[in-house]
């Protein structure tokens, strides 16, 4: 079945889900089934998901954006009575199924990262290509932002999140100006935090195709949201979740995430309680990388439980 990405009604902020024929495929969604999106988003898999299992089956959608989920119910109006929609961190999902009486689910998909709408929106803070406030908060309703983890950790435990969560090779150099720099005066915006980088780097390096400040940008996302733990504690609460035949799909964007989903999933495999579906993740088609740049990093991976 061929599923038409969905254009968000209204005008309103639209999102290309990431290998959508490919994260079905391995989901393999059935009628009537219930199944879980971990990242709603703007509800572009979880579209295609409701498509497939029918007026019988049902989804339930976790973002921790309370925003994405207010535009993810409109762009999914007309199946709202078949959708739960619940405004939490992925990393509960156990207790907020519970809590609806869900023991089991039919599959889990994870679609990781940010939505477009969250990174053209400078006031969200986090791109280093527009003037916003270092906020880079994916929960609004969580406190501690970028600007909070950059005045108030030590010098190295900034040079630590930027060597582990951002693979910067010049970690020392950025953690040591950011540190003398917040001494002088707060640097509060992405323009700050982007020429710091950029003063702090040596003048004779090799230049990258990524913008110098991007590594650094990811860093302080990861540690601000805590991603790689509350993905961890995701893939560990749901092994038990999943109904015998069930298949949790998981697309990733940098070698860190997918690092704790292979590892994760070969040890189901070697423990016999899940099937892995792909030795080697899948990635997205040139032509959609084409059409969507920002998939050009996506890799899948699947399991079912056995
Ligand atoms: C790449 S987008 C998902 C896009 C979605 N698949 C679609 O087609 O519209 C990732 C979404 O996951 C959410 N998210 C990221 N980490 C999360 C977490 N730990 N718990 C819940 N939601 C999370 C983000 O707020 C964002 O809306």
């Amino acid at each position: 079945m061929n599923i038409e990405p969905h254009e968000a009604r209204d005008n309103g902020p639209s999102h290309a889900p990431v290998m959508l024929q490919e994260a079905l495929t391995y989901l393999n969604p059935q009628p009537e089934g219930i199944f879980v999106d971990g990242t709603l988003g703007l509800g572009g898999h979880s579209r295609a998901i409701l498509q497939q299992i029918g007026p019988k089956g049902r989804l339930i959608g976790l973002d921790c954006d309370a925003s994405a989920i207010e535009i993810a119910k409109k762009n999914l109006i007309d199946f709202n009575n078949q959708c739960l929609f619940i405004h939490s961190n992925y990393r509960d999902l156990c207790k907020q199924l519970q809590a609806r009486q869900i023991k089991q689910i039919d599959g889990l998909l994870v679609d990781l990262g940010l939505s477009s709408f969250q990174i053209d929106d400078p006031e969200r803070g986090f791109s280093l290509r527009s003037m916003g406030p270092l906020d880079m908060r994916m929960d609004q309703s969580e406190q501690f932002s970028a600007f909070d983890l950059i005045h108030s950790l030590s010098e190295k435990e900034l040079d630590s999140i930027l060597d582990n969560f951002g693979q910067e090779r010049w970690h020392h150099r950025i953690a040591r100006l950011l540190v003398a720099q917040r001494s002088k005066q707060p640097i509060e915006t992405t323009q700050d935090l982007t020429r710091i980088v950029l003063s702090a780097l040596p003048a004779k390096r090799n230049r990258q195709k990524i913008h110098p400040a991007t590594r650094t940008f990811q860093a302080i996302r990861i540690a601000v949201n805590r991603e790689l733990e509350s993905l961890e504690a995701l893939l560990k609460e749901s092994e038990f979740l999943l109904k015998k035949g069930g298949r949790i799909a998981v697309i990733s964007f940098h070698s860190l995430e997918d690092r704790i989903v292979k590892n994760v999933f070969r040890d189901w495999g070697k423990e016999g309680k899940y099937q892995v579906l792909l030795k080697k993740p899948l990635r997205p088609t040139e032509e959609e990388v084409k059409q969507n740049p920002r998939a050009r990093s996506a890799r899948l991976r699947a399991v079912e439980r056995i």
